[in-house]
């Protein structure tokens, strides 16, 4: 997954993402917050965004920056007990945030499945891998127990997995972490999901299945145009794959646009600093990534400001105090939370960061 193709270029109208109108899936106004005995920690700060059927969305920050807790709350996966979770989630219309365990349990696995970043988690040590995969079909599907085991083999066999027939009845430790990552994926994609969120689905796998996985997700979306939120590290693997793209930083959006306009026009100083710290996009030279200067802040006391104010090397760009008081809104569709003017983002990438970027 190194060469770069043009991202969205055969895709829809290029805006940032779906209107409220046409969404699938919209997010408002999301806060998720844990009660710890440190603290409050204040996971996800007041999302929003939306995701219409048929795109996929790219979800790129920092470890800790929120990435997984936005979704799996959306799954509805959180502890209630220690949990408190505020905002609007509407998927195809239906409010999940008051939902009751019962219905999302139904909606999930069947209109809306994730992928696992960690698959040795996800999967029972129990029940052999195929039940796993063969389970969620059944239930769903109403399908036999024999159309359902054939259901597994085959999704094993598209992802992937060799002598698919014969694996399918071992246990996950039979199975190597590659192979458990596979099969946790072919458990997600067996009852065609409509929403599909891919929490770094490829990063313990080779670069041959990366492929193989990414195009097995993209030929779900070609046959029952799902949305997809996709999870990742790799810039190589939203350029491929996504349309639009969201930049978290501290339970925020920071930048948000189409993957083309945020590849090749990044407004923020922190997608900046994490474009340089992320593996070369098409880039096979051994060059040394810088990593951002400066540690993601604490949670339990977020700076006030702009979150990223104190890592910021563009702060004194910005008159008066404003960084480190003001919290930057950011704009609807296209743009970046951040103070500096569109003139400064600008210059500053194209004179500054771009040629260091190579
Ligand atoms: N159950 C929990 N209780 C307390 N804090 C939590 C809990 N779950 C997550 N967090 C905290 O919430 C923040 C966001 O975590 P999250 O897992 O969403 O990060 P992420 O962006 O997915 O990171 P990574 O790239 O490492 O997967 C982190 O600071 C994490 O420590
Ligand atoms: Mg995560």
């Amino acid at each position: 997954m190194t060469t770069v193709t043009q991202p969205g270029a055969a895709g829809p109208a290029p805006d940032a993402g779906a209107g409220p109108d046409d969404a699938f899936l919209s997010v408002r106004d999301l806060y998720v917050r844990f009660g710890t005995e440190d603290g409050v920690v204040k996971a996800v700060d007041g999302l929003s965004f939306d995701l219409a059927r048929g795109r996929t969305l790219g979800i790129v920050g920092e470890s800790g920056s929120g990435k997984s807790v936005t979704n799996l709350t959306v799954l509805g996966l959180h502890d209630p007990r220690n949990t408190e979770v505020k905002g609007e989630i509407l998927l195809d219309g239906q409010e999940l945030t008051g939902a009751g365990e019962r219905a999302l349990e139904r909606l999930r696995g069947n209109k809306m499945a994730m992928i696992f970043q960690d698959s040795l988690t996800a999967l029972s040590p129990y029940y052999t891998v195929g039940r796993q995969i063969a389970e969620p079909f059944r239930k769903h599907t109403g399908a036999s127990r024999r159309d359902a085991r054939l259901r597994a083999i085959e999704m094993l066999e598209k992802v992937g997995i060799p002598n698919a027939s014969l694996r399918v009845d071992d246990y996950p430790h039979q199975f190597s972490g590659g192979m458990r990552q596979r099969a946790m994926i072919a458990m997600a994609l067996v009852c065609d999901p409509e929403l599909l969120i891919a929490d770094e689905p490829t990063t313990a796998l080779d670069v041959t299945v990366q492929a193989q996985i990414l195009d097995l997700i993209k030929d779900l979306q070609q046959q029952t145009g799902s949305a997809i939120i996709l999870i990742t590290h790799d810039l190589g693997v939203v350029a491929n794959t996504a349309d639009d793209l969201l930049v978290m930083y501290a339970g925020r959006v920071i930048e948000r646009g189409t993957v083309r306009e945020v590849l090749r026009a990044p407004q923020h100083p922190y997608t900046w600093g994490l474009l340089g710290s992320m593996p070369r996009l098409a880039s096979n030279v051994a060059e040394p990534l810088t990593p951002i200067p400066g540690a993601p802040p604490s949670l339990l006391a977020p700076p006030p400001g702009c979150p990223f104010h104190p890592r910021c090397g563009f702060s004194g760009d910005v008159p008066g105090d404003r960084c480190r008081t003001e919290r930057p809104e950011l704009p609807a569709g296209r743009g970046a939370a951040c103070h500096l003017t569109a003139e400064q983002k600008r210059t500053t990438f194209t004179e500054q960061i771009k040629p260091r970027l190579g």
